[in-house]
């Protein structure tokens, strides 16, 4: 039986054809292609600006200094993330505020409220898995305490809330092209989606060396531009955002209902959510015997994450206190595979061979 990964990017001849005309056009860096994604990125969020970038990090690490961030000041993020979220804030110079996961996994807005203090600058929602967090409660927990709202959408683009975009909801938010996410890309790639002018104007100076005219740089920024093969093919599963982001629902549902009735957590979809299942996570106590037990069948599963960010040795010198939610959590999430390129009969499979290891 053929291996199941837990994500197929898609390959066909329209993003080949885009790519060599890419290639034959010889401009290769930040030209036409990126800067019609650009406003086409832009368009499809519901906001004025799009800075493409190297990737998710690059771009977070971009809008940090874009708003000013510097030393001492405190930004509360959740520990159960990808680890570039919490990488970027300390790259900025700033210190991580770890806060724990509500029962849908991101960012708790009460603990959040519990752990400001009079230097927190702003949070870093996640939305984890493809799941908008809480934004009505954070947007509120924002305004009141007067933090910026920078969104990490790296797993979420096309995902809504109460029927608009994420990434439209703070100052600023991020988003990754890398292979597995929802809008993939052939390798590393992020944007910087803002309305605000100001922010905008600094990203991508600080993306091309701080450069303010060709000669003249006026701070020190770094290379993190973004290139012409992979904008175009961008462009063409950007149009297919939608189409993609509604099939990974179909087989969510189809999940949801091929499992019902076992005992494995379900993900839980938050009322005014549209959920876009960047990662289709289950949730047993019983996970490392179900995990070998799919890999003998061929089907490939992950953890996101293992280690919560607040447990990595490189955060050892913020001495976080424990997180009661995030700890217990991790040690019971598993992964099993998602991604638009999936067929029903891949997921039909996976789903006979988790009923088999709990009906065993
Ligand atoms: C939530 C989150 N934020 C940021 C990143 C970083 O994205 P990139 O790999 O594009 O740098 C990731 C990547 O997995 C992520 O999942």
């Amino acid at each position: 039986m053929m291996p199941i990964p837990l994500s197929r990017p898609p390959v066909d001849d329209e993003i080949k054809q885009a790519v060599l005309a890419a290639i034959d056009s010889r401009q290769y860096v930040l030209g036409p292609q990126c800067r019609q994604l650009e406003a086409e990125l832009a368009a499809a969020t519901g906001v004025k600006h799009a800075v493409l970038t190297s990737s998710a990090t690059a771009a977070l690490w971009l809008t940090l200094r874009a708003l000013g961030v510097k030393a001492g000041d405190e930004i509360l993020v959740p520990s159960h993330t990808a680890f570039p979220t919490v990488e970027a804030i300390c790259l900025a110079e700033a210190t991580p505020v770890f806060v724990d996961a509500d029962e849908f996994y991101t960012l708790d807005p009460a603990d959040a409220e519990a752990k400001a203090t009079p230097r927190t600058v702003g949070i870093v929602p996640v939305h984890l898995y493809g799941q908008p967090v809480d934004l009505t409660a954070v947007q509120d927990l924002a305004s009141r305490l007067g933090l910026w709202l920078l969104e990490d959408c790296a797993q979420a683009q096309g995902a809504e809330w109460n029927g608009q975009r994420v990434g439209s909801f703070g100052r600023a938010a991020v988003f990754s092209f890398y292979p597995s996410k929802n809008l993939p890309g052939m390798g590393d790639g992020g944007a910087v989606l803002t309305s605000d002018d100001e922010v905008v104007a600094r990203c991508r100076r600080l993306r091309d060396h701080g450069r303010v005219d060709r000669n003249v740089h006026a701070e020190i920024g770094f290379n993190l531009r973004f290139n012409e093969l992979q904008a175009a093919a961008l462009r063409v599963l950007l149009r297919r955002l939608d189409a993609m982001n509604g099939r990974r629902r179909v087989l969510a549902e189809r999940y949801a209902r091929g499992l019902a009735g076992l005992s494995l957590v379900l993900p839980g979809e938050r009322a005014l959510a549209r959920h876009v299942y960047h990662l289709f996570v289950v949730r047993t106590p019983r996970r490392a015997a179900l995990a070998a037990f799919l890999k003998e069948r061929g089907i490939q599963t992950g953890i996101h994450y293992p280690i919560p960010t607040h447990r990595q040795p490189a955060i050892e010198r913020f001495s976080p206190s424990p997180l009661a939610r995030t700890e217990r959590l991790v040690e019971e999430i598993l992964t099993l595979p998602m991604s638009a390129g999936h067929e029903d009969a891949e997921i039909d499979r996976v789903i006979a061979a988790v009923r088999e290891f709990f009906e065993a």
